[in-house]
């Protein structure tokens, strides 16, 4: 509907329906008081206008009319808090299947890495109608991942992750934008999202892959000796992984926290600040040691032996399916 009208980016994300939505009824209603406010402006104005030998009338005050004008404004304001806070908890809260895909932003370009291990560097290609999670995190500054078609923005944070999706409705390419200034060319730090029909986007996942993200991690974490303490017997001198993903963890303090993407990244980069309970602070740091992407690697090595169904050995694939991608050739930009 809103295609042609020049002051609206495309609709082409299931969110942007729902945010234009309450966008639209808040200039309604901003417009329409708006309005009354001019009118009585005017009418008022004309109504009690100085008038020679009229001495003016002394107005007293009416409950009536005070109780009108607090209770009206009130349940509006309180359509706008409800209706804002729907649609966004529905922005925040990612579908648990979603297709993941982990974001590095830094000045000035965008990396992106599937689950599935496909690379891209200021563009994104996404199939259309599948929910899709971006982990996102910053190797310098903040910048701000902003999709305008998809009503999606969230600052990337140097030190942390931080978490938006999105359900693309539409084929196309679509703007991607930093929305926060980052430095000289935090302008030109721009890129698109290729949003692609299932097939086509099969064959371009089919098109060069350098392996499951997971499967790097796997890699990463022998190399670095991870796997010499986290053993899967419980014999270690680290907490056994397997299957930690997602679940509360005890604290040596005394306190539970969910084994979510931060608190992995927390613990790889700063072992001491939430210890497992139960164990000796033997881990070094590996700030430093290891880039962005390689704890985003290692992080989906973590998640991934932690979906395996009971009963099934645990293994190294992208997303608990069937992985699609095969490692011939590489796509690498
Ligand atoms: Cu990155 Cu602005």
């Amino acid at each position: 509907m809103l295609n042609n009208f020049p002051l609206w980016p495309e609709q082409a994300s299931t969110m942007a329906r729902n945010v234009d939505a309450l966008y639209i009824f808040l200039l309604i209603v901003t417009g329409m008081m708006a309005l009354l406010i001019f009118i009585c402006l005017i009418y008022f104005a004309a109504r009690f206008r100085y008038r020679a030998g009229v001495p003016a009338e002394q107005i007293e005050g009416s409950h009536a009319l005070e109780i009108t004008w607090s209770v009206i404004p009130f349940l509006i304001f309180m359509v706008i808090f409800a209706w804002g806070a729907v649609v966004y908890f529905k922005e925040r809260t990612p579908p648990a299947d979603a297709t993941e895909v982990y974001v590095v932003a830094k000045q000035w370009m965008w990396k992106l890495e599937h689950a599935e291990g496909q690379r891209e560097i200021n563009e994104l290609h996404v199939p259309v109608g599948r929910d899709v999670r971006l982990i996102m995190t910053s190797q310098d500054v903040i910048h701000s991942f902003y999709v305008p078609a998809f009503r999606l923005k969230q600052d990337v944070l140097p030190g942390r992750y931080t978490v938006e999706w999105f359900r693309a409705t539409k084929p196309g390419v679509y703007h991607l934008f930093c929305a926060e200034y980052c430095g000289t060319q935090h302008s030109g730090m721009v890129g698109s999202i290729v949003v692609l029909e299932p097939a086509q986007y099969e064959a371009w996942m089919n098109g060069g892959s350098t392996g499951p993200l997971s499967a790097t991690g796997e890699k990463i974490f022998a190399e670095l000796g991870c796997s010499t303490c986290h053993r899967s017997d419980a014999q270690g001198r680290g907490p056994n992984l397997q299957g930690v993903f997602g679940k509360p963890v005890q604290l040596a303090d005394g306190r539970t926290v969910t084994a979510d993407e931060n608190y992995l990244r927390e613990c790889i980069l700063d072992p001491g600040a939430r210890r497992v309970k139960g164990f000796q602070p033997l881990m070094p740091t590996f700030q430093g040691l290891v880039s962005e992407e390689q704890v985003n690697a290692l992080v989906a090595y973590i998640k991934s032996i932690s979906q395996a169904q009971p009963g099934e050995p645990a293994k190294a694939s992208a997303n608990g399916a069937t992985p699609k991608a095969k490692p011939n050739g590489s796509q690498v930009q």
